[in-house]
């Protein structure tokens, strides 16, 4: 019989992704969705749909019966308010840590946090994701468990970065902050390998993995829009964005969004990510740990974004 993996968000991005290269790999998958969400289960897939919240304690505990592994993927990344990110990022990862720990075998745990989890004096959301951090390893008990700590992710299904993409490939980059910040990205078949690799490899518990598309050092935003331009033959109009002007938008965004009861996802704290100086991750611990190493370069991951 094959393992059960559960995991959660598999109606979001990342982890249809992760559902798609489980299913290829063998796993019995159940996967958390959303009553809500049941329209948006990926049709390529068949798991063990498990309907329930983050929230839902009993839900949960179906979720992870029998599994020797879970892969927390959902999350938050659009809010208003630091309670409307705490509340699926920090309360949601506490409570499904909690169910995991108790089973009388425990199952592996990784949690999907982000790079910006290191920097949660920028926004709610960084703050969110550090305080979830915090709740796995509060509440893990002896589970082994690890945190993935990417970058920008991006790849076909994308919803977040993909607009940006067709804007420089139309010929027009919008540019904010210095041309000295650097960022690094990864495409997201890479990063569900690494999940894989991390399920099937991984020594060490209570460890976070920062990583990367093996591009050391980043990129430069002209390097991303250079990049661009080799995709599409022709030049691209660089417009340079006063950062007081996309502040003031975005305060008007929040603004809106608060009074509209919407999720905004251009607020002043995804300004504070945006102009951060340094989104340079490490890919050397889970490649020495687990031999992973990135597959997709820029040039091709955004050709494969792009749908060129
Ligand atoms: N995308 C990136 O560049 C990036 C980079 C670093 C880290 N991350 C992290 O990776 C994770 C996935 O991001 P993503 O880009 O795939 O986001 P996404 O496309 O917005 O997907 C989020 C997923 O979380 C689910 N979810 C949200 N609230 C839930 C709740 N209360 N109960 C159950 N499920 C819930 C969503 O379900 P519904 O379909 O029902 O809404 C969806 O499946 C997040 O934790 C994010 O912080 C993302």
């Amino acid at each position: 019989m094959s393992r059960t993996i559960a995991i959660t968000g598999a109606t979001g991005f990342i982890g249809s992704w992760l559902a798609k290269r489980l299913a290829s790999t063998g796993w019995h998958i159940k996967a958390l969705v959303r009553a809500a969400s049941l329209n948006k289960r990926p049709r390529d897939i068949e798991p063990e749909w498990i309907t329930g919240d983050l929230g839902d304690i009993q839900s949960l505990e179906k979720l992870v019966a029998g599994a020797v592994a879970v892969v927390h993927c959902a999350g938050a990344v659009r809010g208003a308010r630091q309670e409307d990110f705490d509340r699926i990022n920090v309360d949601g990862v506490a409570r499904l840590v909690k169910v995991a720990a108790e089973q009388k075998l425990p199952p592996r745990f990784l949690l999907v946090s982000s790079l910006a989890a290191r920097e949660p004096q920028l926004s709610f959301y960084a703050a969110s994701k550090r305080n979830g951090e915090k709740a796995l390893a509060l509440n893990a008990g002896n589970m082994f468990w690890s945190t993935f700590r990417p970058p920008a992710v991006y790849g076909p299904g994308d919803r977040e970065m993909l607009p940006l993409f067709q804007w420089m490939y139309r010929g027009l980059a919008p540019l904010i902050g210095s041309d000295k910040n650097r960022v690094s990205l990864l495409y997201v078949e890479d990063l569900a390998a690494a999940m894989i690799s991390w399920l099937q490899k991984a020594k060490h518990s209570e460890r976070f993995y920062e990583l990367h598309d093996g591009h050391q050092n980043g990129y430069s935003w002209q390097q991303i829009i250079a990049v661009i331009e080799g995709l599409n033959g022709r030049s691209i109009l660089r417009a340079n964005i006063p950062v007081p002007l996309v502040k003031l938008i975005a305060a008007v965004n929040l603004a809106g969004a608060k009074i509209f009861g919407r999720s905004p996802m251009l607020t002043p704290g995804k300004v504070r990510e945006l102009t951060h100086s340094n989104w340079v991750a490490d890919n050397d611990q889970l490649s020495s740990e687990t031999g992973w190493v990135p597959k997709v370069m820029l040039d091709e991951g955004l050709r494969l974004t792009l749908g060129l």
